[in-house]
């Protein structure tokens, strides 16, 4: 069988929530333990500073967090090579070759580009850097031979971009040195985890969030404030089941399902309060989030530790994503002194 190469990773803005988790975590902790595959992934630091110039620390503190999140939810980086984009530079040389073979009309016609264009108000003053940074991401597929590429719906465009590229340079220089990458999306309902307030997606930004690292208390207090049926007054009114965020979570997290569809009877019938559901997604929840918690906690004592296996992720990252350039260089044929 052929080795799966999967790539992934996430931009160091904040600490990750549990949108993340079901979203994205989960199924990477399930992955490493698949044979025949090796599974790298990335924070993205150098991405997450093409819109926050202004505003470096942020990343900076950012990257900690995240690498704190993935070890807590039991990445473990004896499997998984852990690493940091600013770190690998060989992702920045790749990426200026790339460039060569994307014109700007096509970076402009991005639509997540687009769309987070439309959202961050940068006016006239685009940082070339946000507007490239797809060809940097098939930087980071590439450089890796990566073969698998798990992440949201919002990334398809990136693939394609980096197929685009693929299939580009591979013509261009006559020779098979990069490989296509699949993309690997979520399954249907675990997509993007609804907020608390069932405004949208659980994102910082909204701040509608259930983190990682929130205390028990935090967490049942925001499990409290759960957005529920409006009109669901007194205990005795019937309620919606649908676009009730408690069994929303219920639904994905609760795995006593006959139980849960007596409960969602009940409720849509009349005499089943809130407040019952709410106790119980929070049960269901504190004995989810209770390891991950403490193994955070933990970790959080010996930052250093931390560091040292973001270092060692880095340095398997250079040797890797070396290799690639390399072959890259010797197909354009820009290896002068190799003889
Ligand atoms: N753009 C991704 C995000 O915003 C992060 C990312 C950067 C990434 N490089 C990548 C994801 C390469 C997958 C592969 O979440």
């Amino acid at each position: 069988m052929n080795k799966k190469i999967i790539l992934t990773g996430d931009r160091p803005t904040g600490k990750l929530h549990l949108g993340h988790y079901v979203g994205s975590l989960k199924n990477r902790v399930k992955l490493q333990e698949e044979e025949n595959t090796k599974m790298y992934i990335m924070i993205a630091d150098q991405q997450a500073l093409t819109d926050n110039a202004e505003n470096p620390q942020k990343i900076i503190d950012s990257v900690i967090e995240v690498a704190l999140d993935y070890l807590a939810v039991g990445i473990d980086p004896k499997k998984t090579t852990i690493f940091l984009q600013s770190q690998v530079p060989q992702l920045a040389e790749l990426t200026v070759y790339y460039m060569n073979l994307v014109t700007l009309a096509r970076v402009q016609r991005n639509p997540t580009v687009k769309q987070e264009l439309k959202s961050k108000d940068f006016g006239e003053s685009i940082p070339t850097g946000f507007l490239t940074y797809p060809i940097s991401q098939a930087a980071d597929i590439t450089a890796f031979k990566a073969t698998h590429v798990p992440v949201g719906e919002d990334q398809k465009p990136m693939l394609e971009q980096t197929r685009e590229i693929v299939r580009d340079f591979n013509r261009i220089y006559k020779k098979e040195v990069l490989v296509e990458p699949e993309i690997v999306l979520p399954p249907k309902n675990m997509g993007r985890l609804i907020g608390i307030d069932g405004s949208g997606k659980m994102s910082k930004s909204l701040n509608n969030g259930i983190y990682l690292s929130d205390s028990k208390e935090k967490v049942k207090e925001k499990i409290m404030k759960m957005y529920t049926d409006p009109n669901h007054i007194k205990v005795s009114d019937p309620g919606k089941v649908e676009g009730n965020v408690v069994f929303t979570y219920l639904d994905i997290f609760d795995k006593n399902k006959e139980e849960l569809e007596e409960l969602k009877k009940h409720y849509q019938k009349g005499g089943l309060g809130d407040v019952k559901l709410k106790l119980r997604l929070n049960e269901i929840m504190q004995e989810i989030l209770e390891p991950i918690r403490n193994k955070r906690k933990e970790l959080e004592k010996d930052k250093y530790k931390v560091y040292e296996i973001l270092k060692k992720g880095s340095e398997e990252a250079r040797k890797i994503a070396g290799q690639t350039l390399k072959e890259v260089k010797t197909a354009m044929g820009i290896n002068y002194f190799d003889n």
